[in-house]
């Protein structure tokens, strides 16, 4: 199965080029993948296949991995994104990682990981999940190791799928006037795959790009963009499928 890294100086399908050497604004990559992943102009994006050096580094989110499947579709890699100040290790294995009593719109996640054809299910990948609380406020675990509010691991299952049942967090500030789209913070990670740190964000955020305060975050990548949907029994619900990529 090639792989393939954005490689400057690749031609586009529509005769549009990236010269080699020159900046291509984060924004605008995204873009060309979304026209990329439509159909076979991915094939003439990602040209030149390979592990090595020549890939696109893309601030704040490393490098965009992608996979040229034998339909000529492209399967893409989860973008990195900044890892902030708040993760801790050692958290606890669960996946209610709000607790009842947490205030705030109960939200329940839930996905697949896959492997890099977009279809093999990564059985036991671990998502290392953070998050603020619904006023914006992270919470350190305490000196006893507990309790982790806002903090958990989810593994995935046999058939790839995982599910958080947490909060919706809120937005805070970063400095006067400069706001964060909500988010959770998360490491996945599988034996034989890259282990990715990203954040995931939500549909309608008003502080989603251009309003981002973080301008080397990765919040324009719109397949870490979960649209929330209201459940019949209360609170949001969204779904995300994680794709890493072979280390
Ligand atoms: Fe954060």
């Amino acid at each position: 199965m090639p792989r393939a890294l954005l490689v400057p100086g690749s031609s586009l399908h529509d005769g549009a080029s990236l010269r080699a050497g020159s900046p291509l604004d984060r924004r605008a990559l995204l873009r060309l993948l979304g026209r990329a992943s439509a159909g076979a102009a991915g094939l003439a994006l990602f040209g030149a296949c390979g592990d090595g050096g020549g890939g696109l580094e893309v601030d704040g989110g490393g490098q965009v991995d992608a996979t040229v499947l034998p339909d000529g579709a492209i399967c893409r890699a989860t973008t990195a994104d900044v890892l902030g100040p708040y993760h801790r290790s050692g958290a606890p294995s669960r996946t209610m990682i709000a607790a009842a009593t947490e205030a705030g719109d109960r939200l329940a996640l839930d996905g697949v990981v896959l492997a890099d054809d977009c279809t093999t299910p990564l059985v036991g990948a671990v998502l290392d999940v953070w998050q603020a609380d619904a006023a914006g406020a992270y919470h350190e675990p305490d000196a006893a190791g507990g309790p982790y509010r806002l903090r958990g691991k989810v593994t995935a299952a046999a058939d790839g799928t995982w599910m958080v049942d947490t909060i919706r967090p809120g937005n805070y500030q970063t400095g006067p006037g400069a706001w964060r789209p909500a988010h959770l913070h998360v490491i996945v990670s599988h034996p034989g795959y890259r282990t990715v740190t990203t954040q995931l964000y939500f549909a309608g955020d008003p502080y989603l790009p251009p309003n981002d305060s973080c301008t080397t975050c990765g919040s324009d990548d719109p397949a870490r963009i979960i649209p929330l949907t209201a459940r019949a029994g209360g609170g949001l619900a969204g779904e995300l499928r994680i794709v890493l990529a072979r280390a």
